[in-house]
């Protein structure tokens, strides 16, 4: 779809302004699990009204008329709203490709049968271990294993390729093979191994997360030795191996850069350029006060970190600057307490130094499951109070 104009989509002298294709829509914080690695905001407890049905239709009925063509609903958990189908359908009717990203707690097949009708495109499950017993420690819930393995199936019944997600750490890492031959066992078509990143419940529970650099190496090993097999099998399953920013040398490239593609608006109507930024010493905007054309194209938020001047050095001379945009604004943020700083994981920061602390850490970390601290509304009580 067109961008059908703005008032500055091209600001003096600077690179042109991308659009915001990908829409990330955070239904809810309200989550009947508790993962300790979830990445929404420590103080979500606090967070204001949620948006009503009427408020998201006027959302993804602005982003859709600005480019934005695919739609994520997460959450916190977004099958606990009820209007999920109504939003759905209205988001194919504008013509997005639609995601449901959950936990499948809460799922029904009538729900998988309901959204299938509003057309939902592709529904992806998060699983917490392969073993039945940590899955459910890590979520805080006794039947989450049982109702997910029901889900999985139901969702490739009614005719969805199965996508999974196992977030994987230090204390599920090393079961990598188990992890795969459950996928397989339930047909899963894509799978992502995603290694936990380090940002919300995660960051405040590294410690106890992080795995050390031999269990990923395994990890990654094991997965590529089942990727071989699967492909001399020439079977359909895709494995993809999702390593940690912390073993890395190079940043990511996070968002594509700030406010060039993605746009997440948060259950209270927050509009972020990504969603770890709400905890950034910066002002942004929300949809109830302003249309999304103001937000992505003017508002400071969104220009904050748009482009190549707001760099310092050693990002402002460095040759890879536009391949990676001198990684995470959030990451810099949490680790060095200044979001324009160079993203730490990048071997040439002068921060480097706390990544490889932190590896270190990881070395000699006793932290077991039962220390985490769970993802629930009394422990963002309790941090959002101080
Ligand atoms: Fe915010 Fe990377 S998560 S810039």
């Amino acid at each position: 779809m067109p961008n059908t104009g703005s008032s500055s989509p091209e600001l003096a002298g600077k690179p042109p302004v991308g659009l915001p294709l990908w829409l990330l829509a955070e239904l809810t914080y309200r989550c009947p699990l508790q993962c300790p690695y979830c990445s929404n905001p420590l103080d979500f407890a606090r967070q204001g009204e949620e948006l009503c049905t009427e408020q998201w239709f006027k959302v993804m009925a602005e982003a859709r008329q600005m480019g934005a063509a695919q739609i994520g609903f997460s959450g916190g958990e977004p099958l606990v709203r009820q209007d999920l189908a109504e939003l759905i359908g209205e988001a194919r009717r504008l013509g997005y490709y639609t995601n449901l990203i959950t936990s499948g707690i809460g799922l029904t097949e009538a729900k998988i049968a309901a959204f299938r009708k509003a057309g939902l495109d592709h529904i992806q499950i998060s699983f917490q271990a392969s073993d039945e017993q940590v899955n459910n420690l890590l979520a805080g819930s006794k039947k989450a294993f049982a109702q997910k393995l029901e889900m999985a199936h139901a969702v490739k019944a009614h005719g969805y390729p199965m996508v999974l997600n196992f977030v994987t750490h230090r204390h599920n890492i090393d079961h990598i093979a188990r992890i795969i031959d459950l996928c397989l066992a339930l047909e899963a078509d894509f799978v992502e191994l995603a290694t936990c990143q380090f940002y919300g419940w995660a960051e405040l529970n590294r410690l106890g997360l992080l795995p050390t650099q031999a269990q990923l190496q395994r990890a990654e090993r094991i997965t590529n030795e089942y990727r071989e097999r699967l492909k001399a099998q020439d079977h359909p399953c895709k494995l993809i191996f999702v390593t940690p920013d912390y073993y890395e040398e190079r940043p990511k490239p996070c968002m594509n850069g700030w406010g060039s593609l993605f746009l997440t608006v948060t259950p209270d109507g927050t509009a972020l350029p990504c969603h770890g930024a709400r905890q950034l010493p910066v002002q942004f905007p929300n949809v109830r006060d302003h249309d999304l054309q103001h937000i992505w194209y003017d508002s400071f938020g969104f220009n904050r970190y748009r482009g190549f001047d707001w760099m310092p050095e050693p990002c402002r001379s460095c040759d890879e600057k536009e391949k990676d945009f001198g990684g995470c604004r959030c990451q810099a943020f949490m680790l060095t307490g200044d979001a324009s700083k160079a993203d730490p994981v990048c071997g040439k920061s002068p921060d480097h130094g706390i990544i490889l602390k932190a590896r270190e850490e990881s070395e000699h970390s006793a932290v077991n499951i039962e220390q985490l601290t769970f993802r629930n509304e009394r422990n963002s009580r309790v941090i959002a109070r101080g």
